[in-house]
């Protein structure tokens, strides 16, 4: 029998245990659903997806993206375009609007901001996910109505974190990480399993971290090499991996919205239906239009490139239904209850 009290308690070296061998998945996965259906119950939200930019200035070792990357052709969508797109994502009764790029200053605070405001007007919830900001940025665009803020740790060991992010340092990702949550946003961490040189005992630091900030969003997926990155020729994260770092996300803070990514669902087919049955609440249909969705390539195999640039809402809906859960219809806060027994 594993110790739930332990996995609450984020006891490192019983985590580390746990991530270092198979023996217990069953057992954590049934805990995980169980876990869920007390803490958010059988609803699954829908979050639609806008990649409205694959400029990056950043060099995340790992990432597509990265701005060393000339194998990518590069677009920023229009403030008309992106306009265009919410809307019709209002319309088809989706309520979260993620708009996701890299780090690109083109977006201006004035161009976010116009474009907070523009979207508040269509009464759905807006989580922005586009990097490291100014502070001041941050502030402004909650105060005009951004409600969440996206931006994984990407791994809690200083160590892997300097070395994936050059000229960069977890601390400044986890100073940024609580200065969203003091201004108010609802506030997603997360990171890959399976990067280079990750060990069972910093994933257990991954979920101690979650914990610490209290993350309302966790973002959990597969590290997918990309032959386009530095990182070509290392391995993968695998689905067993990835799925019980999202089962012990799930015990480890009950209430948070959790993601079946679309890492997961690119690494098997069944991944995110996986993803949902042990712990996952939330899935990110992608709304990015077309011609632009296939050159927000983060990693090779990323599904939903090719299809009808509306299928993955019904699709997704689909497979909610699929695994026995019910389509959230609302805003899909966080559920505020105390968790205490
Ligand atoms: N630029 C923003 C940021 O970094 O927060 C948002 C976009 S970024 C592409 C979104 C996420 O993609 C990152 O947080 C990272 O975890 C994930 N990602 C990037 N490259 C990946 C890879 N090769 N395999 C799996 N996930 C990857
Ligand atoms: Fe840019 Fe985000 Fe990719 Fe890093 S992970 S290179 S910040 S898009
Ligand atoms: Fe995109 Fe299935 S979710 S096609």
């Amino acid at each position: 029998m594993i110790e739930i009290k332990k996995i609450q308690n984020v006891d490192l070296d019983y985590l580390t245990y746990l991530l270092s061998t198979d023996e217990h998945n069953e057992e954590i996965f049934k805990v995980a659903d169980e876990v869920r259906r007390k803490y958010v119950g059988t609803e699954v939200h829908l979050r639609a997806i806008i990649e409205f930019s694959n400029y990056c200035s950043q060099h995340c070792l790992y990432c597509g993206l990265r701005a060393e990357n000339r194998n990518l052709n590069r677009y920023r969508m229009t403030e008309e375009e992106i306009l265009e797109r919410a809307r019709l994502i209002a319309k088809l009764g989706i309520k979260t609007i993620v708009l996701q790029s890299g780090e690109d200053p083109y977006y201006t605070t004035e161009r976010i901001s116009y474009l907070i405001t523009e979207i508040k007007k269509l009464d759905v919830a807006i989580t922005l996910s586009i990097g490291e900001r100014d502070f001041e940025e941050y502030k402004i665009w909650k105060e005009l109505g951004a409600d969440r803020y996206l931006m994984r740790h990407e791994t809690a060991s200083p160590e892997l974190y300097a070395k994936l992010h050059p000229g960069d340092s977890f601390e400044n990702r986890k100073a940024h990480l609580f200065e969203l949550k003091r201004l108010g946003y609802e506030t997603g961490a997360g990171c890959m399993v399976g990067l280079p040189g990750q060990t069972p005992y910093d994933m257990a630091l991954d979920l101690a971290f979650l914990k610490e900030l209290d993350a309302d969003m966790i973002g959990i997926g597969p590290f997918i090499p990309n032959p386009d990155t530095p990182l070509a020729n290392q391995g993968g994260g695998t689905l067993k991996d990835t799925l019980k770092m999202v089962a012990l996300a799930r015990i480890v803070v009950p209430t948070a919205n959790i993601p079946a990514t679309t890492a997961l669902g690119s690494i098997d087919p069944f991944g995110r239906q996986m993803g949902l049955k042990c712990g996952a609440n939330v899935i990110m249909p992608n709304l990015t239009p077309n011609p632009y969705r296939p050159n927000y390539s983060l990693y090779p195999g990323k599904i939903c490139l090719f299809e009808k640039d509306t299928a993955c809402v019904e699709c997704t809906k689909a497979m909610i239904k699929g695994v026995g859960l019910v389509v959230g219809e609302g805003y899909g806060y966080r559920r505020k209850i105390n968790i205490e027994e």
